[in-house]
């Protein structure tokens, strides 16, 4: 019998994926956003950067963000860590309201931020020891942060001795002495070549594997966001708001293999089609479609 309407391949999910995600809908919400919006004044007018934002997080759930450049995504990370307010709606975190920066959550970002005049172990103990922690603990704790990140035979290094994908290490360890409820990443590996990358991939999914963490991950990479996520948040541009929010229906645990999955490639092709739509094709203005190339050799010449 002929369907009418078939269901996109995306949204087709096994009953394992769909079973883990009827348990993670049934933990509790660690982070939720209603109505979210921010405008920005400037001399030259207002700038809407964000306007109903609107989703719900769940106890150790990883969420990534996709979106085009300039839709808010940086704008969204920093008002939930409180680095910059918001002009309508809500931030809850554990049901309370989100005002200002706290060790609940922790951030990294794709600049590497480490101070570059303390070594390893002193980055990562500055969080606890800022806490109140006393030195000997804050040093305790450090080192098996460190350990989990894989680092402890660099932690008397300093930052400038240590790779970038070493640096981001430092910076997750930093992040998680905090012992935030929720790990802020703003394109945290956007700076890494593509081998680095994946390894840094496989390597947060085991951290988020192993310790009672909440990840909300923003990326511009759909490879790096299919291959990490539980739920794509996809947000479009001018104003930014939430395009789809899409449950990744590959199995966990997740390896590179996938990558050619039919599951993988379906999300990948909706992804595509979310974040670039086919361009419309302008019939009065030719030259916008066949821009005029200046030529500099005959046509015997052709390459193709
Ligand atoms: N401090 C600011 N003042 C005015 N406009 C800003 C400011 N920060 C960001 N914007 C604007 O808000 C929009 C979203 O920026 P951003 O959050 O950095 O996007 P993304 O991280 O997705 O590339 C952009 O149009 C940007 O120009
Ligand atoms: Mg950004």
């Amino acid at each position: 019998m002929h369907n009418p309407h078939p269901v996109p391949d995306y949204l087709i999910q096994s009953p394992e994926v769909r079973a883990r995600f009827e348990r993670i809908r049934a933990r509790e919400v660690i982070l939720e956003v209603k109505d979210l919006g921010k405008t920005y004044d400037s001399p030259q007018g207002q700038t809407t950067a964000l306007r109903n934002i609107e989703f719900k997080v769940h106890r150790r759930e990883f969420v990534c963000v996709i979106g085009p450049s300039g839709c808010g995504k940086s704008t969204l990370i920093r008002i939930l860590a409180g680095l910059e307010s918001h002009t309508a709606g809500e931030v809850l975190l554990d049901g309370k309201p989100v005002e200002g920066p706290g060790p609940d959550r922790g951030m990294v970002f794709q600049g590497y931020t480490l101070f570059p005049w303390l070594s390893v172990k002193q980055n990562v103990m500055f969080g606890p020891e800022m806490n109140g922690r006393g030195k000997l603990e804050a040093e305790r704790e450090a080192l098996q942060w460190i350990d989990l990140v894989g680092l402890s035979k660099f932690v008397d290094a300093y930052p400038h001795q240590l790779s970038g994908g070493m640096k981001q290490r430092v910076a997750i360890a930093r992040a998680l002495a905090n012992q935030p409820r929720i790990l802020l990443m703003d394109e945290p590996f956007g700076a890494l070549d593509a081998q680095t990358r994946c390894k840094m991939q496989a390597h947060l999914l085991e951290i988020w594997k192993n310790i009672d963490i909440t990840v909300f991950f923003i990326t511009h990479d759909l490879d790096e966001a299919i291959f990490l996520a539980d739920r794509i948040l996809v947000l479009k541009a001018h104003p930014g708001e939430v395009q789809e929010i899409i449950e990744v229906p590959v199995p966990r645990p997740r390896h590179q293999a996938q990558i050619t999955s039919a599951e993988f490639m379906a999300t990948k092709a909706r992804l595509e089609e979310l974040i670039h739509p086919p361009a419309p094709v302008d019939t009065e203005d030719d030259e916008g479609v066949h821009p005029h190339v200046f030529r500099m050799t005959s046509v015997e010449d052709n390459v193709e």
